[in-house]
């Protein structure tokens, strides 16, 4: 069944990037909804590498705050919260539960390349079903990359195989700040069916 217009109108058409927020508090409930929707998203042998960590606190916003790119400090210091949307390197120690049909562990042990490349695919993947997560659940995002990943890792991952992806300012933007939508490509431009 087709999603009728008002539902994509909120996934999609309507949906921005949002970079001024309303002091609106996001609740920690509201945090664990979105992600039980996003975590419902395939994952290759369903490894779901993907890691969060929520900035909320005023002490751990001041924490990521140098590590920012300079354009994305003041959106990100007034955001409710930002995810660091991060990865397990050592993801494959929960495949046994996760696919349990056949040893998919050993597909990964002593294998960094193959772990690097499907953790961070797929990761980012889970980030994208966690930005329409968060739109499905009323939430507006502000994806960003412009910050250094070596320096948040060191910040806060340190001695652990969790590595940052990409941070999602999370929220209720302003609707009234955005600039015009950018264009988008036609299907023309991008696909062919052969
Ligand atoms: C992975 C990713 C990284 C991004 N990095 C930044 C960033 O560092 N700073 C920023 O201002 N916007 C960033 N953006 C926002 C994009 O520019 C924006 O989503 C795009 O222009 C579409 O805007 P719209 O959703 O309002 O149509 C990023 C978006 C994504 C998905």
């Amino acid at each position: 069944m087709k999603l009728n217009v008002q539902t994509l109108n909120q996934l999609f058409l309507e949906a921005r990037t949002h970079k001024a927020w309303q002091a609106k508090e996001v609740p920690d409930s509201l945090l664990k909804e979105v992600y039980d929707l996003a975590k419902m998203g395939p994952t290759s042998a369903n490894c779901l590498p993907m890691r969060i960590l929520f900035i909320k606190s005023s002490l751990a916003k001041e924490r990521l705050k140098p590590l920012l790119d300079a354009g994305n400090v003041e959106k990100t210091m007034a955001a409710p919260v930002t995810a660091i949307i991060a990865y397990d390197l050592q993801f494959y120690e929960r495949m046994g539960e996760l696919y349990p049909m056949v040893d998919a562990k050993s597909w990964f042990v002593g294998n960094e390349k193959f772990s690097q490349k499907t953790a961070f695919q797929n990761s980012s993947l889970q980030g994208a079903y966690f930005i329409l997560a968060a739109r499905a659940c009323g939430l507006d995002c502000g994806p960003m990359s412009g910050f250094d990943n070596t320096k948040v890792d060191e910040e806060f991952f340190k001695n652990t195989s969790w590595r940052s992806n990409f941070l999602i300012n999370l929220g209720y933007g302003v609707p009234e700040k955005l600039p015009p939508r950018l264009p988008r490509l036609v299907f023309d431009d991008v696909a062919k069916i052969i």
